[in-house]
């Protein structure tokens, strides 16, 4: 006999979810909905393809470089087609920045919709043949202008964030989820091939015990950085030092700093002064899960959320996590300050 206590007959899906959660939003069309049920596809297909990437001949790169001057990876043309693709079919956007993408995507006009949507298609992709975890990153807003939709209508604050979130690609697939009231999480059941609500409302804790960066540039680093990692190695008020974690894929780092607590940076430094991570498509719908989740998100300067940005993809020093440390961080950055 089956035993039935292992399965919720009431089971909510992310499609179930952000359908309910649709409904009750006031003046809602619904195409937000078929948005994130369409680029929920595409996710699933590339979370597939990650995990038959060796079998399938998708690993080893492209033979080109992106926007941001990275070797293109099998996997990255993939992933980042399966975003536009599904994306264009969902009727829900008309503009689309993509980290693979010199240019905004236009959508046709038969095909438009309200949303503009900035992506990271496969975030952390040098990690991809070594298997270690990998994600898509993805923050949605709606268009504010009117007339022929161009690259100007991703030059949003992340303010205007309406949804955000995050898919890991790890030891199990996981989609981190936020509409503006908290974040979820939601794990892929292979079985079913739906994602299923396995957290509600996550909180980050108010301080962790863990800083990740890429120490290897500390030769670079400036006066306030270089002191609050000292801080962290040789405490002077009796705690234990912080332990040093960093995977090297943005979304693995981050969801594990969303889980545990602590720090993540990609700071400035005298090599790269605007930092590695791009303000639309990374640092942007990652500051607005930590804010949904409790954290804070800064450039050590600004909040992330209130950066005016540029152009498409441009660059930003990115400090984010559990409030208390990224407070701390900001102290010693505050006291070197000229
Ligand atoms: O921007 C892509 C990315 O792979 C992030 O996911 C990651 O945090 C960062 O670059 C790693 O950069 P570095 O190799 O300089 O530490």
């Amino acid at each position: 006999m089956t035993d039935q206590s292992m399965f919720d007959t009431d089971v909510w899906t992310l499609t179930r979810f952000v359908m309910e959660t649709g409904r009750q939003a006031k003046g809602s069309t619904g195409e937000l909905t078929q948005l994130i049920n369409s680029l929920t596809f595409a996710i699933k297909a590339i979370s597939s393809a990650v995990r038959k990437a060796g079998l399938a001949h998708l690993q080893g790169i492209a033979g080109q470089i992106n926007a941001t001057g990275d070797d293109v990876k099998k996997l990255d043309v993939l992933s980042n087609d399966l975003c536009i693709n599904m994306l264009k079919s969902s009727f829900g956007s008309c503009c689309l920045v993509s980290e693979e993408n010199k240019e905004a995507v236009i959508i046709p006009a038969d095909k438009r919709g309200k949303y503009v949507v900035c992506f990271d298609p496969l975030d952390g992709s040098s990690n991809i043949d070594c298997l270690a975890s990998i994600g898509t990153i993805f923050a949605i807003y709606k268009r504010t202008s009117e007339g022929e939709p161009t690259e100007k209508d991703a030059l949003q604050k992340g303010n205007n964030i309406v949804c955000a979130g995050y898919a890991l690609y790890g030891s199990a697939t996981l989609v981190a989820l936020s509409t503006g009231a908290g974040v979820n999480f939601f794990m892929l059941d292979p079985a079913v091939g739906e994602f299923i609500l396995t957290e509600r409302n996550v909180k980050i804790k108010k301080k962790g015990k863990t800083y990740s960066l890429n120490e290897g540039y500390a030769k670079y680093f400036d006066a306030g950085l270089t002191e609050y990692l000292h801080k962290k190695k040789f405490p002077e008020d009796g705690s234990s030092p912080y332990g040093a974690r960093y995977v090297g894929s943005m979304v693995s780092d981050i969801h594990r700093t969303i889980c545990y607590g602590g720090i993540f940076m990609y700071p400035a430094n005298e090599k790269s002064p605007k930092g590695k991570l791009r303000l639309l498509y990374e640092c942007n719908p990652i500051a607005f899960i930590i804010e949904q989740a409790g954290g804070k998100a800064t450039t050590g300067h600004e909040r992330i959320l209130d950066v005016q940005p540029e152009t498409i993809h441009q660059r930003v020093p990115f400090i984010v996590g559990s409030p208390d440390d990224v407070d701390e961080f900001l102290a010693c950055v505050k006291k070197h300050q000229k």
